[in-house]
């Protein structure tokens, strides 16, 4: 969705206590992968609980775009017939990504090994977001692009008709990179490394595995991921189950934490360790949250949570865990500012360059809505009101981020006064279902128009 829909302004109010199951939908992060592998394996790779999110959809257009059957049997169930590694054809047309910096920078790592050109382009966010992270490695191969200043979309790739093995170290700490220099590497000989400094999530790892692919994980001597990988594999299609997102499960969790007599039970979060930081820091908090019956769902470590009001305190949020909760930021913001004292979150400056800048978005809404805040370019510090002390009131800017309108309508629904954000439609990239499933649960949410 490249021309961004009409704003949809939505409000929470204060509601009494939220109760019943949250079940949230796929995996993001996944959703995206099983696509992407599914179209670069040689036949039918099924896959169930994909996201139907717009986000999601939108590299499904692009596989389609590169020659592989992409097809919808069912409520998230689609079938992907794949053209093999070397198998992409040049698309005939701009590639779009709507609001996915995932699709768009996973996409661009598919096809830079292939002798032929590819544009890409995407909505308002994500044509101001930074590309030369991923051009810049993809260079290494053999690849050339040309974009807008700053590298930014729309940006077109010509890629390496005779691409050599690249090691790299990424610069950020980024999954996005690191899977699109890999996913170069599966068209080009030998063998391509990326190293990286902090751990971030893990997906491509584990599925180019399961689809077959050579992938080794190994530890330098400075405590570096060295993750290598062995080109031109032949990946053979998988059945794909792909679990629940434990990024939109932030939302009810959160929300049940701060709303009074709340008692929810949300299945299935994944216990990924490079996903679950959110659900430590919540426990470091003081968050009631169990975690029951845990076990494997879709190649994933996953558990049932059980969920309770809270009273929450303040805490400093460790650095070298950004990586694996970089999501959840904006979320854990407003629990913070429902805790007693003061959360500070530091070496978080990667949320600047998001869909939208996240310490910005998150600092301004929590000012209009009564929360004392401090920023600098790194680091967010929230000064809890207490859970009785948030006075809300104000529409927030949501900058076309999604995560950014889910948040203040959390914080919304235990506020003195509602809150307003001025464009809920972007929720659609990534939970699609949230309006329903928090009013579900007994919150007071509803667009205004
Ligand atoms: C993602 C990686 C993260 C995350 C994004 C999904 C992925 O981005 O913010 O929502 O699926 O690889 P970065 O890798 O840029 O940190």
């Amino acid at each position: 969705m490249s021309s961004h829909a009409t704003p949809i302004p939505m409000s929470s109010r204060k509601t009494g206590p939220l109760k019943g199951t949250a079940a949230v939908p796929g995996d993001k992060s996944i959703s995206h992968r099983a696509l992407i592998f599914g179209a670069m394996a040689v036949g039918e790779t099924k896959i169930t609980g994909l996201l139907e999110g717009e986000d999601v959809l939108d590299t499904a257009k692009a596989m389609q775009a590169l020659g592989a059957d992409v097809v919808r049997e069912g409520a998230g169930e689609w079938t992907v017939h794949g053209v093999g590694v070397g198998g992409f054809t040049e698309p005939e047309d701009i590639i779009d990504c709507g609001n996915s910096g995932t699709g768009v920078r996973l996409i661009m790592g598919c096809v830079a090994c292939y002798d032929f050109c590819t544009t890409f382009t995407g909505d308002g966010s994500l044509r101001k977001r930074p590309m030369a992270r991923v051009t810049d490695p993809l260079a290494l191969f053999g690849t050339r692009s040309v974009g807008r200043s700053g590298g930014r979309l729309p940006l077109t790739l010509v890629g390496a008709a005779d691409p050599v093995p690249v090691e790299y170290e990424t610069p950020v700490p980024s999954a996005q990179v690191k899977s699109a220099v890999l996913l170069a590497g599966l068209n080009a000989p030998g063998k391509t490394v990326v190293i990286e400094k902090e751990a971030t999530r893990d997906h491509t790892e584990r599925m180019l595995t399961g689809f077959g692919a050579e992938v080794v994980t190994e530890k330098t001597p400075e405590g570096y991921n060295k993750i290598t990988l062995t080109g031109r594999p032949e990946l053979t299609p998988q059945e794909v189950a792909v679990p629940r997102d434990p990024s939109s499960a932030a939302f009810p969790v959160c929300a049940a934490l701060i709303v009074e007599g709340s008692d929810i039970f949300v299945p299935g979060v994944s216990q990924n360790l490079t996903r679950n930081g959110l659900y430590t820091t919540l426990v470091e908090m003081g968050a009631e949250i169990a975690f029951e019956n845990e076990r494997e769902e879709g190649g994933e470590p996953v558990a049932d949570l059980r969920v309770k009001y809270s009273k929450l305190k303040g805490i400093e949020v460790p650095p070298e865990r950004a990586a694996s909760m970089i999501d959840e930021y904006p979320i854990l913001s407003v629990v913070a500012a429902y805790a007693e004292g003061t959360t500070v979150m530091r070496g978080v400056k990667e949320l600047r360059v998001k869909e939208s800048d996240r310490i910005d978005a998150m600092a301004r809404g929590l000012e209009a809505c009564g929360v004392t805040i401090e920023e600098d370019e790194d680091t967010l510090i929230v000064h809890g009101q207490g859970p009785d002390g948030v006075k809300g009131g104000a529409t927030c800017a949501t900058h076309i981020d999604h995560r950014i309108a889910m948040s203040f309508l959390v914080l919304g629904m235990a506020s003195k006064e509602p809150v307003t954000v001025d464009d809920g439609s972007p929720i659609a990239t990534s939970f699609p279902v949230f309006e329903k499933l928090m009013t579900d649960l007994g919150a007071y949410v509803t667009r205004n128009n």
